[in-house]
């Protein structure tokens, strides 16, 4: 099944924005942790010829961050939807960042913007044994029987 990696980043953390997430996915791994200057180089090394990469990765760093996996048909499309415009001035009200976010160096939330990298993501910030696969009982009436 299709999984995602979602990351309340420290400002959203501060902020209490994991209050905002109701994906009506399945949370398949969850935890929190403080990111080292080291490791968020790695969470963002696609932006490391960017001007903005050394702020990003201090600002994930600085912190304590709610890493998540969640799975279901089309989460991480439905993750990125519900996240928002990476700058909150061409975000929409009613995603996170449209609501809470200010400044784009700060936008409170990170989810992996396709399969790739969500596979990625994920192996980065989980290991193997800290997802866990359960089956709900909304899920025959979420998906029907095929
Ligand atoms: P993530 O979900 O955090 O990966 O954001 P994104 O996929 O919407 O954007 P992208 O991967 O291109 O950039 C990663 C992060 O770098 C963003 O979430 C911002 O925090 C930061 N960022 C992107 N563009 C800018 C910028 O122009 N200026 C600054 N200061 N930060 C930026
Ligand atoms: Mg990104």
């Amino acid at each position: 099944m299709e999984r995602t990696f979602i990351a309340i980043k420290p400002d959203g953390v501060q902020r209490g924005a994991e209050d905002c997430l109701e994906l009506g996915f399945k949370l398949v791994g969850i935890k929190v942790v403080v990111p080292s200057k080291d490791f968020a180089q790695k969470h963002y090394h696609d932006l490391k010829e960017r001007p903005f990469f050394n702020g990003s990765c201090d600002f994930l760093s600085s912190g304590p961050v709610i890493a998540m996996v969640w799975e279901g048909e089309g989460v991480i499309r439905y993750g990125r939807k519900l996240i928002g415009a990476t700058d909150r001035q061409k975000s929409e009200h009613g995603t996170i960042r449209g609501d809470l976010a200010v400044v784009v160096g700060r936008n409170i939330i990170h989810g992996s913007n396709g399969p790739v990298t969500a596979k990625d993501e994920i192996n980065l910030w989980f290991k193997p044994q800290e997802l866990v696969s359960y089956t709900t009982n909304a899920e025959k009436w979420i998906y029907g029987d095929n």
